[in-house]
């Protein structure tokens, strides 16, 4: 009897108990009450009357340990049991998980988008380093031109033919080398420019441009294409002006004002009491860049414009500083997804 009690003691001690099915197992096979336990005591009688003393000793240490074994894992097991549906409480109210908002720039980047694929423009995209060829001299910009001066453009040490693009009119260039006429599409795009940063200037931006190729494409479909997008960004009031200008890339060249839509032509301190906004630079693509992107220009014409997504956007929320569109605060940012 002895040697059975120390062989059930070490099997109580080696017993596994990690769930509560284990944990019942092992009360129903050691403590039930036809349990090994109750059974040892039921053969207890049967001992030899001067081993009584010690044996029984043993049978109730057995017995305790049996029972402060199932007490221990009862409580570690109940309280695991209970932190875990702490967890799992269905009644709690959730995380509150914000929604963000779609950043200034896009909604604008997108609505300048849904405005020209309304008449036909498909977008187009390039990179954003480019060489030379795509950025200056496809573009007909000469070789001394200021822009290609450390100044203005970022280039990378190694080589002065790569460059981080200066505008989008290097996917004009691309897209012409790749495409047969007729052309029409705009390409949105960030760009860089070696500039300190100030409430009206940065470093970084984003343009988008437009470039249209056809047999007989006018001066006038530039200024009708032109007049159509600023009424649908702007509202049906807004009217433009063409100012000439130059650009190495188109002849002839305009600049393009809308009519101040703070002030209504007026005058105010947005528009600088001119009643005027400078919203983008435009022209008829120059024979020259027709060529070397392979178009034949004695077949072909077109037009092409570039304008700032910052400007517009600038001038649609009436925000008066650049920087805040880098910042990313998001009490700024939440402002605009109502707006459209
Ligand atoms: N690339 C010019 C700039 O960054 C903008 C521009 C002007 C684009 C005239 C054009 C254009 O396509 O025809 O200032």
């Amino acid at each position: 009897m002895q040697e059975k009690i120390n062989q059930i003691l070490k099997e109580i001690e080696a017993y596994k108990i990690e769930t509560q099915e284990e944990l019942e197992q092992f009360r129903i096979k050691f403590l039930a009450k036809k349990g090994i336990v109750a059974d040892l005591f039921d053969n207890f009688k049967n001992v030899a009357a001067e081993q009584r003393k010690e044996i029984g000793q043993k049978l109730n240490d057995l017995k305790i340990n049996a029972q402060e074994k199932l007490n221990i894992y009862k409580s570690t097991i109940e309280n695991s049991v209970t932190s875990s549906s702490e967890t799992l409480d269905l009644s709690l109210p959730s995380d509150f998980n914000e929604l963000g908002a779609r950043h200034p720039l896009s909604i604008v980047r997108n609505e300048i988008i849904s405005i020209f694929s309304r008449i036909g423009f498909t977008v187009s995209e390039g990179p954003e380093i480019e060489n030379d060829w795509h950025n200056f001299s496809a573009l007909n910009f000469p070789e001394e031109h200021p822009a290609r001066d450390m100044q203005d453009t970022f280039f990378i040490e190694k080589s002065p033919d790569v460059a981080l693009r200066t505008h989008t009119s290097s996917v004009q260039v691309r897209v012409m080398e790749s495409t047969k006429p007729p052309i029409r599409t705009i390409s949105p795009g960030r760009v860089f420019r070696n500039e300190a940063i100030s409430a009206r200037a940065h470093c970084i931006f984003h343009q988008v441009e437009g470039l249209y190729i056809d047999k007989n494409v006018s001066f006038a479909d530039l200024k009708q294409t032109l007049l159509y997008f600023s009424k649908e960004m702007f509202g049906e009031k807004t009217q433009i002006r063409l100012r000439p200008s130059y650009f190495p890339f188109t002849e002839p060249s305009a600049e393009m004002d809308i009519s101040c839509d703070i002030c209504g032509g007026a005058g105010c301190n947005i528009c600088k009491y001119s009643g005027w906004v400078e919203i983008l630079g435009c022209g008829m693509v120059d024979p020259n860049v027709l060529e070397n992107c392979g178009i034949d220009s004695k077949t072909y014409t077109g037009f092409a414009f570039g304008m700032g997504i910052e400007r517009i956007t600038q001038q649609k929320y009436k925000t008066k500083d650049l920087r805040m569109y880098f910042e990313n605060d998001v009490r700024f940012l939440r402002q605009f997804e109502q707006a459209l």
